[in-house]
């Protein structure tokens, strides 16, 4: 039996990058992979759908170029096309994640884990026949679409009227009409898509707003923009079945239907916890979740968990640090999880970026808030590149340390300009110090500048 000094389960990015940067530290590690390395952000989340989006930005582009003074003729979209490029793109970035592992000297095995327990040595996981021991273990089994017990909705899946994230960003064929249930933010950039390429789309969701917990004055604006734009959105409603073509809810007590030729139900994850043996190791769940500490360290010693499985924040990048922290206090190094700085991204067009608190969670937190909110037509860049755009930025700061709490944006390049704010809250660094910070010009992020200097 080989002997390990870490067993990683699960390649995405919570899985790959710790066991990269375990083999970097000096650990013999193995990597087990039932399905393509990348996991669920590089095979049927994250970049393809990017990579379906950016078609559908070119579509954009081409039929506005009136208002930039550009005739472009009829643009038309190749759905199969799009699909194909998105499996070249996806190909291309699987395959530089296995020559990492390759190059760090990580084995992979491509097979099903499930793991025997606990020998004398450490942690025994069989794949494929074989029986491998890891001194320690790294769960990072990711999270599955929600399918909730709504009438019609299995048998949807079944026979291909109901997709989630996975199938529809296999689709090649542009449906009539899409029902998209969840308005969330795999349902906001699929019907994002959709809408572009010309389908009709209606987004049914729950909750009296979209985007979850995005600050509510900036997913009205996201809702207002995509409303124009001709998607039907449904607040308030409760799905109650669907099948036949349609999909049944309630709205103001009220039964309604819309017709559709597709479903997409993105409704939320939930971590995978079962079928790999994980209940051999009696391992503490939290609502579904494996429970963690600040260290990624689960109940039982030499166990820790990172990424989706532990439910906390659902997010690549948050699987990322995850699992380097974890890695950290493998190789004895001091270092902890925070989550007051994890940046969010929706990538609809105008593209959203939110980081650290709102207004409403600071206060709640005790916090002594000023809001400074400015229109983005404060950045030169992007009143010359967003003809109409009515884009904003809130800036939240803690009065009294002087230190920036929370930043949300909605305009184009907030994905790329995002990380900046993380950097300006997880470094606590003070306005005084923000102020003399040189940002170039002319571009969007300048905006975040400006704000800086609108606080009283
Ligand atoms: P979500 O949690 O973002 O949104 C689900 C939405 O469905 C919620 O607004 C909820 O109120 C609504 N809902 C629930 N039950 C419903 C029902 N019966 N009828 C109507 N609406 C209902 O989940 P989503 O969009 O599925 O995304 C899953 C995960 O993937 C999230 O954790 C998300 O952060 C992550 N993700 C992140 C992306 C990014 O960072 N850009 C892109 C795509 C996914």
């Amino acid at each position: 039996m080989e002997l390990f000094d870490l067993i990683v389960l699960g390649g995405g990015p919570g899985g790959y990058n710790a066991a990269e940067k375990a083999a970097k530290g000096g650990l013999k590690t193995l990597l087990i992979e039932k399905r393509a390395l990348g996991g669920v952000c590089l095979n049927e989340g994250c970049i393809p759908s990017k990579a379906l989006l950016y078609s559908a930005k070119v579509l954009d582009y081409c039929h506005h170029g009136e208002a930039y003074g550009v005739t472009c003729g009829e643009a038309t979209i190749d759905q199969k096309k799009v699909i194909a490029r998105k499996a070249r793109v996806v190909k291309t970035l699987v395959s530089g994640v296995a020559s990492k592992m390759k190059k760090n000297g990580v084995k992979v095995v491509s097979a099903q884990g499930t793991i025997q327990g606990r020998g004398d040595e450490g942690f025994l996981v069989e794949a494929e026949g074989t029986v491998y021991c890891g001194k320690q273990m790294l769960i990072c089994a990711g999270s599955e679409a929600v399918v909730p017990p709504i009438p019609g909705l299995r048998e949807g899946l079944a026979d291909g009227f109901v997709l989630t994230n996975r199938e529809i960003l296999d689709l090649d064929t542009i449906p009539e009409k899409l029902v998209v249930i969840g308005g969330g933010v795999i349902g906001l950039e699929m019907a994002s898509y959709f809408n572009s390429v010309g389908s009709k789309v209606t987004v049914v969701e729950m909750l009296d707003k979209i985007a979850g917990p995005t600050d509510r004055e900036i997913s009205n604006i996201l809702m207002n923009d995509y409303a124009k734009k001709g998607i039907t959105f449904k607040l308030g409603c409760k799905v109650t079945e669907v099948g036949g073509g349609k999909v049944t809810f309630e709205e103001n007590g009220q039964t309604q239907s819309v017709e559709a030729d597709k479903v997409l139900c993105a409704i939320g994850r939930r971590p995978v916890t079962t079928g790999y043996g994980l209940e051999t190791l009696h391992v503490e769940l939290e609502r579904g979740a494996i429970k963690t500490d600040e260290f990624m360290k689960t109940n039982v010693a030499g166990l820790y968990a990172a990424g989706d499985v532990n439910g906390k924040i659902m997010l690549a990048h948050t699987a990322y640090r995850e699992g380097e922290v974890a890695v950290n206090n493998m190789l004895g190094k001091k270092d902890r999880m925070r989550y007051n700085a994890i940046p969010s991204v929706i990538y609809t067009n105008p593209e959203v970026g939110s980081v650290g608190e709102t207004e409403e969670s600071a206060k709640a937190k005790g916090y002594d808030v000023e809001t400074v909110n400015l229109s983005m037509l404060y950045s030169g860049r992007y009143v010359a590149e967003n003809e109409g755009g009515d884009g904003i930025v809130k800036v939240i700061v803690d009065k009294q340390y002087h230190r920036v709490l929370g930043v949300h944006m909605i305009a184009n390049y907030a994905a790329e300009i995002i990380y900046g704010a993380a950097m300006m809250i997880e470094t606590e660094a003070t306005l005084d110090n923000l102020k003399e910070v040189v940002f170039p010009h002319p571009t969007v992020c300048e905006v975040i500048r400006e704000a800086l200097f609108e606080v009283q």
